[in-house]
């Protein structure tokens, strides 16, 4: 059997993934571990993979996913389909909506004082966002904030039964959803949802499964991901009140400073590949059919490639930035994400006069898979 390098849930990942993964950058950049897999953590490997999608293949698993889980030429359709439900003009249009949701929480969160940022704000935004984007009922917000915490809960206990289990409720859940949209019939289209149970693709009807896996990627991608994302912001600007005080009176720093903190704190941990064909990385020999994941927290901390890596800089260029992806994979959501976390942030920061840690509650990081924290404890003091 093959010696091990790491173990990704091991005790130092557990207490701190950014600080773990920085050191295996540094010791064992192409690390093999006990499940058979391999992780790559430096910025120019990733890269690399990113790019060759004949040798690293995202069709990772039996089951559909849509487009994630697909290479070209299969992926190439139904991504394109994918890009115009994120155009500029829909994102755009969705701002005014997004904005009444994050002062809606953040002002309720404000008369409390005292919050768990994720609890009250993070999770409940990122899904009432992705119902309101999709044209869902508000109601169906709870259930998806109850199933991302379910699904995390399983994976970390390595419970493979009931990750199926609650992977296929999602599933259901979807289903229903479309079901009901079919029965309506709705002409013309209201929102995305009715434009989504009428695509084609290469002159067919899309299937439920293929409908089903999409928004499950979608919800996927949106829950968990934004939600982290809040919370990573929030603990960097209750940390620094220099941070917080220059964008409070120069917000059009937004968008390049939340890109920034979250290439310094990964919101995501990771996305999978398997080999087509062997392969050396590093001085690493890796075998055809193996699995590879690249870590996005790791990479793009990476010093070979950002000078200060663990420093906050705004004068970087933005292209090194991993955040979202490179490739044919990119994220199709950047837009729809960068709007809502500078929204968001803005509603914060137009709410309150000063945000800050409280003494005796401490942050708690999440576990992986997941990334950013779990409980961001704060003081909200009303502007
Ligand atoms: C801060 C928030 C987000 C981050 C950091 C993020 C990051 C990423 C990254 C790194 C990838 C590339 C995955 C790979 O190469 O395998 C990706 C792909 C994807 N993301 Fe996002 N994402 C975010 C938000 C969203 C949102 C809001 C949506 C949709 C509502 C979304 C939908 C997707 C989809 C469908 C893909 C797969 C694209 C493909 O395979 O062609 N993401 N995302």
């Amino acid at each position: 059997m093959k010696p091990t390098d790491w173990d990704p849930h091991g005790p130092d990942v557990r207490a701190d993934q950014r600080t773990a993964y920085d050191d295996m950058r540094a010791r064992c950049p192409v690390a093999y571990d006990a499940s058979g897999g391999w992780t790559l953590f430096r910025h120019e490997d990733v890269v690399r993979v990113l790019h060759d999608h004949e040798t690293f293949s995202n069709v990772v698993s039996r089951h559909p996913s849509v487009p994630n889980g697909m290479d070209p030429p299969v992926h190439g359709p139904f991504r394109r389909l994918v890009d115009t439900y994120f155009t500029d003009a829909l994102v755009a249009a969705f701002e005014p909506t997004c904005r009444d949701l994050a002062a809606r929480l953040v002002d309720a969160a404000v008369q409390q004082r005292d919050v768990d940022v994720m609890t009250a704000i993070a999770l409940p935004f990122a899904a009432s966002a992705q119902c309101a984007y999709l044209g869902w009922p508000p109601d169906l917000a709870a259930p998806l904030v109850e199933w991302t915490r379910r699904n995390h809960a399983a994976t970390l206990a390595g419970d493979r039964d009931a990750h199926a289990t609650i992977a296929r409720e999602l599933e259901a859940f979807v289903a229903g959803v479309i079901d009901r949209r079919r029965a309506e019939r709705r002409r013309p289209p209201v929102d995305l949802t009715d434009r989504l149970i009428r695509e084609t693709v290469d002159g067919r009807r899309l299937t439920l499964v293929e409908m089903t896996s999409l928004l499950r990627n979608w919800t996927m991608g949106e829950v968990g991901t934004i939600a982290a994302s809040v919370g990573i912001v929030a603990v960097a600007i209750a940390t620094d009140q220099g941070l917080q005080h220059q964008l409070r009176w120069h917000l059009q720093l937004l968008p390049a400073s939340i890109d920034e903190l979250l290439r310094l704190h990964g919101p995501l941990l990771g996305n999978r590949r398997v080999t087509t064909r062997p392969v050396v990385i590093g001085d690493r020999e890796i075998d055809a059919g193996s699995r590879v994941t690249i870590n996005w927290v790791a990479a793009n901390r990476d010093p070979e490639t950002f000078t200060q890596a663990g420093a906050f800089r705004l004068d970087r260029d933005p292209a090194d930035n991993l955040l979202y992806g490179a490739g044919i994979h990119v994220c199709p959501g950047a837009a729809l994400a960068r709007l809502e976390l500078r929204v968001l942030v803005e509603e914060l920061l137009a709410a309150t006069c000063l945000i800050e840690t409280i003494d005796d509650r401490p942050f708690r990081l999440a576990l992986p898979p997941a990334s950013g924290y779990a409980e961001v404890p704060l003081h909200l003091v009303h502007a």
